[in-house]
């Protein structure tokens, strides 16, 4: 077993050691508008706010080898030619390593004496990439050597870009001024936007023309202009518009040369596109956003800003336990992914295309309980966007686009779990913020603004979307879908092409597209967990009848859970369209699921009875594995065409009993909330990448954010991780150990202190800045309890229970919490 680097807490950085890591280990740079994809290599690209229609450089996916396409710097220094990154020219470095922090990236090389260091970022509030190259000859010879730049523009549709060849092989154009190329294609027909790439220094050649750069049967490992070196001052009519620089540099023993690149993008209003030629592009925004990061004092500046801002976020809370692999990912890591998570969705990363998915409804909810106390402000607005595209009976489009905001009809609504998440998001923010304004606002329905009704309402069709559309048992029906994309109850596909999702059966177009028989328990569960907080907002505006009304509704759920959905040891997974049994120990396969499990717990459904206690022992006995819990048991081992897509993947792949670490947590604020910290400290121990370092070679993706997926025992590949970063688990992972686990959440009256620990812990401190006040707490275990708050005091006076007020904004106040 094998680990590539290390955690530099201090710094906040992973640092990794070698270029060849498993897989291409990413970082993302911006947090606004521009962003950029990067890897331990420097592979990647950018884009402006959307992946798909505003692609500003090109990357190649699943291609061979992996991971091209990137910002590339070659050296050509006596016969060598070498990337400070490794790749894509690959000559073994005498030293290398890749530092991914906050917002940054700073990358390494050393060969022959000469030492490259590269740091890229995004600046904050500003549309573009900074890259600055620090040259050191660290040998004891002058040294002369040739240092070209490298970036190749996508033609802005990324889905057009790699279809399209046609007219794509036709439209390319370039503009070059001075040391920088400027990328107007389409320009001067229907956009108004361009990108350039700058350095602040003069240059000895440029290249606009990638064949002319790379020659038509190289590769990026071998362009024929480093090899030939010099740039051959290429002009772009056409084909594939590149931008490199070119510079011959000599330095003294010892002597270090800096150089500022940007990659940028710049909007232009349409009266102010050219220069009085009508043909010449206005550069003006483009010398101003130059200006802002052309010397090293403006870069390390901006760097110093950006570093600020990252630690007033990752400040608001912290935590200090036993545990440095607790503290890194509670205090650094997965805090941060789920800022990636709030900024992308599911949009762009090294599983995700750009291309397909816009903004999920039900995925963006879930992100917001992951950064909601980071930046309120900005969850608000993405509540409002999200709301704006319901439906005026409750249902919900499933995605919408970024750029328009409109929700997307190729894939429509009928995702039975998705109204629920907004209760939960929207109960959150309140509970963050104390905002209780924004039941007032009002909000469209369908994106039309005569249809605008008080967010307040739209929670209520969301409680009773659920409510109107039950099925034979009383429970929610499955529709096309609930949590999981892949158990589709309505589809019975039998031809390839066919979306199990999104297709209609003909079987159920008459009853309107999806069977009114299947049922889902997770959704089931789901409203039970998520509905009390909607009581709870009505309570609180003193609309108790209303209140009493929708408390009705989640008992009788419940009752109906504990009548038709309960197996004896755990609760089934759904109904199917034949009224028969999912997840039950009745079937075959698939007898055990794990998503309607944790809610159902939550909601104490047959507590009474011991369902709580006899359902988690369950799924340790049954789906319980050395690297996570797998999501259904025994896996499928063959297509059920009355279940869809999830008997598709071969067991132990995504939802066919994989570890999908995303519902791994809700079984961990399960056990939390049973009072089991032992177990729910156990299983989180088990998906925090943190944990995995050491098995870095078999986990295979980063060691520092979560994936969506472990493979799961059935697999070959058991204990391998796919599809990093942009996963629900980023949010409900952190939900679960800093809510359930350390047990600190904000409640809509205060500051829950309620801890289920591991009991082995004699306690842990924490910093929470929560409606404007700060919170020191100190939780104490001296009996080796996991839970159970014995005695609270906030500043040495004792707090009745387990919830700190909200205390006057602007003091620092002391909380001592003891279990026992
Ligand atoms: C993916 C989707 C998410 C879904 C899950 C289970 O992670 O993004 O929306 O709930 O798969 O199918
Ligand atoms: C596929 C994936 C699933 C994902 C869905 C999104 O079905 O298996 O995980 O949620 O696509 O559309």
């Amino acid at each position: 077993m094998k680990q590539f680097g290390h955690f530099d807490d201090a710094r906040k950085e992973y640092v990794i050691q070698s270029p060849r890591t498993p897989y291409p280990w990413i970082n993302y740079l911006g947090t606004q508008a521009f962003f950029s994809l990067i890897s331990n290599t420097a592979g990647g690209y950018s884009f402006y706010k959307d992946a798909r229609l505003r692609r500003i450089t090109r990357y190649r996916y699943n291609n061979v080898p992996i991971d091209m396409g990137g910002r590339y710097f070659y050296i050509s220094d006596n016969g060598t030619i070498w990337n400070p990154g490794w790749s894509p020219v690959k000559t073994e470095l005498d030293a290398y390593e890749c530092r991914h922090g906050m917002g940054y990236t700073v990358i390494t090389g050393k060969k022959n004496g000469l030492k490259a260091e590269v740091t890229f970022f995004v600046p904050q509030n500003y549309d573009g990439e900074v890259q600055q190259v620090v040259l050191t000859n660290e040998s004891s010879d002058t040294k002369t050597f040739k240092f070209f730049s490298f970036a190749e523009w996508c033609l802005w549709d990324a889905q057009d870009d790699c279809t399209n060849f046609q007219r794509n092989f036709s439209t390319g154009r370039v503009e070059v001024e001075g040391s920088t190329i400027y990328h107007k294609t389409e320009y001067r027909d229907r956009r108004d936007h361009y990108a350039f790439y700058t350095v602040n220094d003069s240059i000895d050649g440029y290249d606009t023309d990638r064949d002319s750069f790379i020659g038509l049967y190289n590769g990026f490992g071998d362009p024929q202009a480093v090899l030939d070196g010099k740039a051959t001052n290429s002009f772009a009519d056409g084909w594939s518009p590149i931008a490199s620089h070119y510079k011959e540099i000599t330095l003294a023993a010892g002597e270090s040369k800096t150089l500022v690149f940007i990659l940028g993008y710049v909007e232009m209003p349409a009266d102010k596109k050219f220069e009085a030629d009508g043909v010449t592009i206005n550069k003006e925004k483009a010398y101003k956003m130059i200006e802002q990061y052309n010397t090293p004092e403006k870069v390390a500046a901006g760097l110093a800003e950006l570093k600020a801002a990252w630690d007033k976020l990752l400040g608001i809370f912290n935590v200090n336990t036993s545990d440095d692999k607790v503290n890194r990912m509670v205090n650094i890591w997965n805090q941060y992914q789920c800022m990636v998570t709030f900024n992308l969705s599911r949009s762009a990363s090294y599983f995700e295309s750009g291309i397909g998915r816009g903004m999920g409804f039900r995925d963006s909810n879930q992100d917001i309980l992951g950064f909601v106390h980071q930046i309120p402000d900005r969850a608000r607005e993405r509540l409002i966007d999200l709301a704006s595209t319901q439906l005026e009976d409750g249902g919900c489009y499933h995605q919408y686009q970024p750029l328009t905001k409109k929700g997307n009809s190729d894939i429509g609504g009928d995702f039975s779990d998705d109204p629920l998440w907004m209760i939960l998001s929207v109960g959150a923010y309140i509970k963050e913020s104390g905002d209780w304004s924004i039941l007032d606002q009002p909000v469209p329905y369908d994106n039309d603004e005569s249809k605008a009704k008080p967010m307040l309402d739209h929670l209520t069709v969301s409680f009773y979307h659920i409510v109107n559309n039950l099925g034979p048992h009383g429970l929610p029906l499955a529709m096309r879908a609930d949590w999981n994309d892949c158990l589709n109850l309505s589809c019975y596909s039998d031809k390839p092409g066919e979306s199990f999702q999104t297709y209609t059966n003909p079987k159920f177009a008459a009853e309107g597209g999806y069977s009114k028989v299947a049922e889902s328990v997770m959704v089931a569960a789901l409203f039970t967990y998520a509905g009390p907080t909607y009581v709870g907002i009505l309570k609180h505006l003193g609309k108790d009848d209303e209140a009493a009304k929708a408390q009705a509704e989640i008992d009788k759920m419940k009752e109906n859970v504990m009548q038709s959905a309960f197996d004896g040891e755990w609760f089934l997974r759904a109904y199917d369209s034949t009224g028969a049994k999912v997840g039950s120990k009745e079937c075959e396969e698939g007898k055990i699921f794990i998503e309607p499990q944790g809610f159902a717990v939550m909601s104490e459904i047959g507590k009474d009875q011991g369902a709580d206690i006899k359902t988690l022992d369950s799924i340790d006995k049954y789906l319980n594995t050395k690297y996570g819990l797998v999501l259904n048991n025994p896996a499928f081992s063959k297509y059920y065409i009355q279940y869809g897509e999830i008997s598709t993947y071969p067991g132990g792949y995504k939802e066919n009993a994989g570890i999908f670490t995303h519902n791994n947590a809700w079984i961990i604020c399960a056990e939390a909330y049973a009072g089991r910290g032992d177990k729910a400290f156990e299983y989180y121990s088990k998906i925090a990448p943190a944990f995995n370092e050491e098995i870095s070679d078999l986990h295979k993706t980063e060691p520092y954010v979560y994936g969506q997926m472990i493979a799961g025992k059935d697999a070959s590949r058991f204990g391998e991780g796919k599809n990093s970063w942009l996963t629900g688990t980023a949010a409900w992972n952190f939900v679960a150990i800093s809510q359930y686990i350390l047990g600190i959440s904000a409640d809509f009256d205060g500051l829950k202190v309620d801890p289920s620990i591991p009991k082995a812990w004699d306690g842990f401190t924490a910093t929470r800045k929560f409606r404007g006040a700060t919170y020191q707490i100190t939780v104490k275990n001296p009996d080796h309890v996991s839970k159970g708050v014995k005695s609270l005091t906030v500043d040495g006076k004792a707090v009745e229970g387990n919830v700190v007020p909200v205390l006057p904004a602007g003091g620092t106040y002391e909380v001592v919490a003891v279990l026992g």
